[in-house]
């Protein structure tokens, strides 16, 4: 049994939630996720429960709203949080940041707030590699100091850090930590969960498999002139189910009050010709592309100094570059259309 038993997760119900749902329920803990649904889906969590054979208490509500979160921590003896709720797309914070603070940061402070009332003090909160900034070297080290964000997604995940390293100031019953995700992809093994952005997606991956099932006609890469071995930009792409993993060793750090910053990441850079390249090598799917102007904002390449988490969590990310396309595609050829039911094959 688990020092931990019961973990509320919030934003349980979207990607990276409900793969760490799974491996907290895989672990022996209870979950409970709370979510709004902005962009999560609620079968998920029910594939969670059809993979696992076990079941997750699922309650749909904002974290903004702390009559909800009370009577969520008076209904249900929690020991710990996972922090996961918010929103994150990059480009859509610039032109509506006052989302942004109220969802990520406001959210973030209803939720301390009633876990102190509720006297629970265990939280892992979703920080990201942005928090680093435009100018840090690479690789990225805890050790070294928060930079200049470039957007209101990233400094709102900054924000949260130092509201949280301010309340562990203010009460050492606290004990936090901040994971610090380089670029999640993949899904599942099974195929029956996976990455389902509403909308077009931002992010290079499920761009990239939108294509191969035909949702899309192509990939733009964003900037082929970078001081790169190819041109195009690297990035330290880790399996979401090592990231998930992560979550339940990180667990452990909450035995010692204080703040604990951990990267969670690979430590190899990828370029996106590479991410193209394998992704065709390994599922045999074509991806057509076209080189456009780079993307405002992108930095030319970063990846982790992943040591940290590995000395003191025991954490390493153990899946290739090749599980992530195979099981990326496994998880789109099943599921053209993501979670909608009507047109999903799982
Ligand atoms: P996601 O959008 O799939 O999951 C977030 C979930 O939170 C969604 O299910 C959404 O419905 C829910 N949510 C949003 N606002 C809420 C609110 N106010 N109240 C309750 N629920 C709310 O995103 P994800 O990729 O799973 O990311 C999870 C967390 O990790 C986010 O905080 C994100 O910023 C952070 N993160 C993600 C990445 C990445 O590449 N995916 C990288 C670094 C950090
Ligand atoms: C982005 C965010 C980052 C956030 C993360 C997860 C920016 C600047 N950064 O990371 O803050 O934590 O998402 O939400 O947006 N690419 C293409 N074509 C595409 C999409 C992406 O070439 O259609 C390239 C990008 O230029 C980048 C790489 O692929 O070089 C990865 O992009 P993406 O998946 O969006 O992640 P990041 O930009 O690293």
């Amino acid at each position: 049994m688990p020092t931990d038993r019961t973990i509320l997760v919030t934003g349980g119900a979207g990607y990276i939630g409900s793969h760490t749902v799974l491996e907290l329920l895989e672990a022996g803990h209870e979950v409970v996720a709370f979510d709004n649904l902005c962009n999560g889906s609620e079968e998920a969590l029910h594939r969670v429960e059809q993979i696992t054979g076990k079941s997750v208490t699922f309650l749909n509500g904002d974290i903004r709203d702390r009559k909800a979160l009370d009577r969520l921590f008076g209904a249900h003896a929690i020991d710990a949080v996972v922090h996961f709720a918010g929103l994150k797309a990059v480009g859509e914070s610039v032109n509506a940041p006052l989302a942004y603070y109220d969802n990520n940061v406001n959210g973030t402070v209803a939720l301390c707030q009633a876990m102190a009332a509720a006297g629970v003090y265990k939280l892992i909160f979703s920080s990201s590699a942005t928090v680093y900034g435009i100018e840090a070297p690479v690789p990225y080290q805890e050790a070294m100091s928060r930079g200049t964000t470039s957007n209101p997604y990233g400094t709102s995940k900054a924000m949260v850090e130092k509201v949280l390293e301010d309340l562990s100031q203010a009460d050492e019953r606290w004990r936090i930590g901040l994971l610090r995700y380089f670029n999640p992809i993949g899904a599942h093994p099974s195929g029956l969960i996976g990455e389902d952005p509403k909308g077009t997606p931002n992010n290079l991956m499920p761009y990239i498999s939108q294509v191969a099932v035909g949702r899309l006609d192509q990939l733009s890469i964003f900037g082929n002139d970078y001081p790169t071995a190819d041109g195009t930009c690297e990035r330290d792409y880790l399996h979401v189910v090592d990231l998930s993993a992560g979550h339940v060793k990180a667990l452990q750090c909450l035995e010692v009050p204080g703040v604990h910053a951990y990267n969670l990441g690979t430590g190899k850079g990828v370029s996106v010709l590479e991410m193209v390249k394998a992704f065709q090598r390994v599922t045999g799917q074509q991806v057509p592309y076209r080189f456009a102007p780079g993307r405002d904002g992108d930095l030319p390449a970063f990846w982790a100094d992943p040591t940290k988490a590995e000395r003191e969590l025991g954490w390493q990310a153990r899946h290739s570059l090749e599980d992530m396309m195979r099981d990326t595609w496994n998880w789109q050829s099943a599921n053209p259309l993501g979670y909608d039911e009507r047109n999903s094959t799982a």
